[in-house]
């Protein structure tokens, strides 16, 4: 018997109301299962569709028809509280523009989801540290996150969003904002990371380099998904 995917996409398709009379297309039948622990790396140009494919990967988005499941959950069928449950405890997120909070130190932003979750500090105070030292910037964790360079506030929020042990990671553009030394540094520290925790990552990059870092490739044209 194989495993059931991490994640499924049945015929999803996911169309935006324009104020032109025709509607747009950002996903058309988009179809796929990706096993446990797979590394997919979404290429395509801007405007291809792959910010939405993760958002609805992600249930920030749901999508216009078919149908999107998290290890089997098709996410539709379930009640707001159990989406949300699934979202906060199965899946981490990293963006191209970080979204840390400017006021706080680097161990409370990586300690963020944790208190959303209302956990006490006692039970993953000792993760973050973990985490912090598998990325190299334990030693910044007092410090204020406004004083991290792009690629260390990078590094952060990829600790953030494994400090609650996602099984699926979605990260949209991770490196889109740094140079490209700092690039490769992020990429394979995130592959490293999930590699080492097990986790699915599906990333979406323009670098050819750094996808082909990934299991696999699939490309998007136009909202069509095409694995290279
Ligand atoms: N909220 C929205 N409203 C209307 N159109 C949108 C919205 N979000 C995305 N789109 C359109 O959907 C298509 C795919 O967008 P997106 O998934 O962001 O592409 P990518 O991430 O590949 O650049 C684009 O044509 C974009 O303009
Ligand atoms: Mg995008």
């Amino acid at each position: 018997m194989t495993a059931t995917p991490a994640l499924t996409f049945r015929l999803v398709s996911k169309v935006y109301d324009t104020f032109s009379r025709e509607s747009r297309f950002a996903l058309r039948e988009v179809s796929f299962d990706i096993p446990p622990g797979l590394k997919v790396a979404i290429v395509g140009r801007s405007g291809s569709g792959k910010s939405t494919l993760l958002h609805l990967a992600a249930g920030i988005d749901v999508p216009t028809q078919g149908e999107v499941s998290i290890r089997g959950r098709n996410l539709a069928a379930l009640s707001d509280r159990a989406r949300t449950l699934v979202r906060r405890q199965e899946i981490g997120l990293v963006f191209q523009f970080f979204y840390l909070l400017p006021h706080l130190s680097v161990r409370e932003n990586v300690c963020l989801p944790g208190f959303i979750a209302g956990e006490r500090a006692s039970e993953f105070g000792e993760r973050a540290s973990e985490l912090l030292e598998e990325v190299g910037l334990l030693d910044r964790a007092e410090d204020n996150i406004q004083e991290l360079s792009g690629g260390e506030m990078q590094r952060v929020a990829i600790c953030r969003s494994l400090l609650r042990k996602p099984r699926l990671l979605l990260a949209d553009e991770p490196t889109g904002n740094l140079d490209d030394a700092n690039s490769g540094l992020v990429m394979n520290l995130m592959l490293k990371l999930a590699s080492k925790e097990g986790n699915t990552l599906v990333y979406v990059t323009h670098s050819a380099e750094l996808a082909s870092l990934a299991d696999e490739v699939w490309r998007l044209q136009s909202g069509v998904l095409n694995p290279s």
